[in-house]
């Protein structure tokens, strides 16, 4: 590398080295940079993504604030793009789990995109205001998918006990989320800056919720089709081709499939399978205090509730 590239690398680190970073417990440890906190760890990618990524209007960036469904959004819009190459009995997602097929912005460098063919698919979680200014500025269509924080933050528990097997409690974890504190958060920040970006610019953000799809998937996925220009003909809808990649993406699906039951994913150290827990909706019934319920209920009310937002 030469030395300019080794002082820009110098720079970043003393950039990083000067941000702070979560109290206690908290893992993986998280800087708050930008105004959300993120996994440190992954501070170097984020940052060389948000200086140097050249978006392209046909790029297609899938983003959520974690445990919002990320992994099924993949799945659903991999295969709607990806339609006319393959259907459900040669889809990629009968043999890699859907992290696989699209690549997670923070946890891939940047040169590992340049090679991907047109339409990059990439999914991150990255907050609306700290996007590259490329995207933002470019056609490029952002598809947003978002939940009720009562089962994200359940959702998220389950998932770091899981990855990090300690034994954080849920009230903990509770704690730092309301504080703000949960990777990519605070969460209101994150779902409040798609939503009020989706509703200036329609045709720029789509705003889906996990609790609509699971709804109405059928309807979701046509949505989602017109959205990135690649509507269902009235031939497919007929042949059941939206049915079909409803079935392939669902829970029960995926869950099943051998690809996403062991091993690890990608170079980290998460089970694939910890991806797929119990894929419900309201399962913070069976985990939440009502305390707890109210807390989070009055920071919704407050934060979210303003802008016409309601789960
Ligand atoms: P639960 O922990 O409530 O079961 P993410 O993909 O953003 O990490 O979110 C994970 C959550 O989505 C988990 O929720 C997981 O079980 C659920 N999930 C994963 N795949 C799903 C699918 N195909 N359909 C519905 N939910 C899914």
């Amino acid at each position: 590398a030469s030395s300019k590239e080794h002082d820009q690398e110098d720079a970043i680190d003393e950039l990083i080295a000067s941000l702070p970073i979560s109290k206690g417990l908290v893992r993986p440890v998280r800087s708050l940079y930008q105004n959300f906190w993120c996994p440190t760890y992954l501070l170097p990618n984020v940052i060389a993504f948000q200086r140097h990524f050249e978006a392209k209007d046909k790029d297609i960036l899938l983003v959520s604030h974690p445990k919002s469904g990320t992994t099924w959004l993949k799945a659903l819009v991999f295969s709607v793009v990806n339609r006319s190459r393959f259907n459900i009995s040669n889809t990629p997602l009968l043999t890699s789990n859907p992290h696989e097929v699209v690549p997670f912005i923070g946890r891939r460098s940047l040169p590992g995109l340049d090679g991907m063919v047109e339409s990059r698919l990439l999914a991150m979680h990255i907050p609306y205001p700290a996007l590259p200014e490329s995207v933002r500025q470019s056609d490029c269509p952002i598809i947003y998918i978002c939940r009720n924080p009562l089962d994200i933050v359940v959702s998220s528990w389950h998932f770091h006990r899981q990855v990090a097997r300690s034994e954080w409690s849920l009230e903990e974890h509770f704690e730092t989320f309301c504080r703000g504190e949960i990777m990519f958060g605070p969460f209101w920040d994150h779902i409040t800056g798609y939503w009020k970006e989706s509703l200036e610019r329609p045709r720029k953000v789509l705003f889906l919720k996990y609790e609509d799809l699971k709804e109405d998937i059928v309807g979701q996925l046509k949505k989602v089709a017109e959205f990135v220009g690649l509507p269902f003909t009235e031939e497919e809808e007929e042949g059941g081709v939206i049915e079909d990649i409803a079935k392939m993406c669902s829970f029960k699906t995926l869950k099943g499939l051998e690809v996403n039951k062991s091993g690890k994913l990608l170079n980290t150290i998460m089970e694939k399978r910890s991806h797929f827990r119990k894929g419900e909706v309201g399962d913070w019934v069976n985990h939440l205090t009502p305390s707890m319920v109210d807390r989070l209920n009055n920071i919704m009310q407050e934060k979210i509730s303003p802008l016409g937002l309601r789960f």
